[in-house]
C-alpha cells in the first residue's frame, strides 16, 4: 500500500512535472502563431496598444525560459547523471544479493553513476565506506546497515554532510530517523512476515500437529537477532498460532545469522536431539530453510508429511522447493519493489523534498507463497 503511495507520489510529481513542460510546449507555438492571429487586430489598434502587446509576450517568454530552467535544474537534481554511494551490509548473503542486483539494474538504467560497497558484515568498515562516499561527494546514499544499533551515527554522519539517504533492510526507529529530514527508511514490516509463517502452518491439514498430541512442536532458525527482521520474524510467527488458540512448544531456538550452512547445522544437530518430536522448522529466511531441508531430507524426514519447513524471501531456489512440495512455503521479500521504491524516494530527496517526522517509514508488502500460487513468482 505504502509502495502504491510512493510510486503515486512519484508519478504524481513526474505529472507536474510533464504539465510544467507541456505547457511551456504548447504556450511556445501559441506565442509564434500569435502575431498572424492577431494580424488584423493590429492594423485596426492604435500603435500605442501593440507596445504592451510585445512587453507581454516578452514577459512570458521570460517566464517561459524561467521555467524550462527550473525544469532542467530539476530534472538534473532528479534525473540521470548523479552519482550515487550504495553501502550494502555484506555482499555475500542471498537476498541482499537479489536487492543489490535489482537496485542495480534501475539505478543504471536511469543513468547514475552508482558505486557498491562490501560492508562485510563489520560496522567500522561501512563507517569508513559512507565517509569516503561524502568525501567523494556523492549527491545521494542508499545504505542498508551492519548493525541496526549504528543507526544514530550513521544518521548523524549523513546529515552533517547534509547528503540525502535513503535507508533500506535494516529499520531504525521512527524517533532515530526524526533526527534528519532528508533521511527516509524503504523496507518491509517484518512482523507481517512472521504472521504469514505462522498462517502457512495453521493453512495445513493438520494445522502443524501432526503427531496430534495437541500441540505443535517447533524449533526456530533464527537471523542475526540483533536486526529487527529476526526479531518480529521470530515472534510474530509463534505469535500467529497462538492467536489461533493452537498450543505450542518451542524444542530449540538458535542463532542462524542468516546463512545457509548455519540452517543445515542447526536442524541436523536438532534432528538428531529432537528426532519426531519436530513437527515444524521455522526459519527467519530461506537461505536458512534450504540448509535445514539438507538436514531433513539427510534424516529421511518428508517435508509436508511428517515435518513443516517455511522460510522467508522468495529465493529462487526456495520457489523450486516449494513447487515441489520440499518447503511448506515462503514469504516474498520482494527485493523489487522494496529497490524501486528506494530509488523513487531517492529521487524526491534529490528533488528537494523533506520527510516529517513519523513519516520516514515506507513499507512494501509481503506475499504468501504456496505451491497454489508459487507459479506466479517463478
Ligand atoms: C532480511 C532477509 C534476510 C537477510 C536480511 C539481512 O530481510 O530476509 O535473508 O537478507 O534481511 O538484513
Amino acid at each position: 500500500m505504502k509502495l502504491k503511495k510512493v510510486l503515486a507520489i512519484a508519478m504524481a510529481s513526474m505529472m507536474v512535472f510533464g504539465l510544467t513542460a507541456c505547457g511551456g510546449n504548447d504556450a511556445a507555438p501559441a506565442t509564434t502563431e500569435a502575431p498572424a492571429e492577431e494580424a488584423p487586430a493590429e492594423e485596426e489598434a492604435p500603435a500605442e496598444e501593440e507596445a504592451p502587446a510585445e512587453e507581454e509576450a516578452e514577459v512570458e517568454a521570460e517566464a517561459e525560459d524561467a521555467a524550462a530552467e527550473d525544469a532542467d535544474a530539476a530534472a538534473e537534481a532528479a534525473g540521470a547523471g548523479g552519482n550515487i554511494g550504495v553501502c550494502i551490509y555484506k555482499f555475500d548473503d542471498a537476498f541482499m544479493t537479489t536487492y543489490r542486483n535489482a537496485l542495480q539494474e534501475i539505478l543504471e538504467g536511469k543513468g547514475y553513476t552508482v558505486t557498491f560497497m562490501d560492508g562485510k558484515n563489520d560496522q567500522a568498515e561501512q563507517n569508513n565506506q559512507i565517509n569516503n562516499f561524502i568525501a567523494q561527494g556523492v549527491d545521494a546514499l542508499i545504505i542498508n546497515p551492519v548493525m541496526t544499533s549504528a543507526a544514530d551515527q550513521i544518521i548523524a554522519t549523513v546529515k552533517d554532510a547534509g547528503v540525502p539517504t535513503v535507508l533500506i533492510n535494516r529499520e531504525p526507529t521512527a524517533e532515530q530517523m526524526s533526527a534528519y529530514d532528508k533521511l527516509v527508511y524503504v523496507g518491509c514490516d517484518a512482523r507481517q512476515s512472521g504472521t504469514m509463517q505462522g498462517e502457512l502452518i495453521l493453512d495445513t491439514e493438520n494445522k502443524g500437529d501432526i503427531n496430534g498430541d495437541g500441540k505443535v512442536s517447533y524449533i526456530m532458525i533464527q537471523g542475526d537477532p540483533e536486526n529487527v527482521d529476526a526479531q518480529y520474524r521470530t515472534e510474530f510467527s509463534v505469535k500467529a498460532l497462538t492467536d489461533a488458540g493452537i498450543e505450542v512448544e518451542e524444542l530449540d531456538l538458535q542463532r542462524g545469522d542468516w546463512d545457509r550452512n548455519k540452517g543445515q547445522e542447526i536442524a541436523q544437530n536438532d534432528l538428531a536431539k529432537f528426532g519426531d518430536q519436530i513437527e515444524v522448522i521455522f526459519c527467519n529466511n530461506d537461505d536458512m530453510a534450504i540448509g535445514a531441508l539438507q538436514a531433513i531430507q539427510a534424516a529421511g524426514r518428508t517435508v509436508n508429511e511428517d515435518i513443516y519447513l517455511v522460510g522467508v524471501d522468495a529465493l529462487d531456489a526456495a520457489l523450486n522447493e516449494v513447487a515441489s512440495g520440499n518447503m511448506t512455503g515462503t514469504v516474498l521479500n520482494d527485493a523489487q519493489g522494496q529497490a524501486e521504491g528506494a530509488v523513487a524516494a531517492m529521487e524526491e530527496l534529490l528533488g528537494g523534498k523533506t520527510y516529517a517526522s513519523g513519516e520516514q517509514s515506507i513499507y512494501v508488502d509481503y506475499v504468501k507463497v504456496t505451491p497454489d500460487n508459487v507459479a506466479d513468482f517463478q
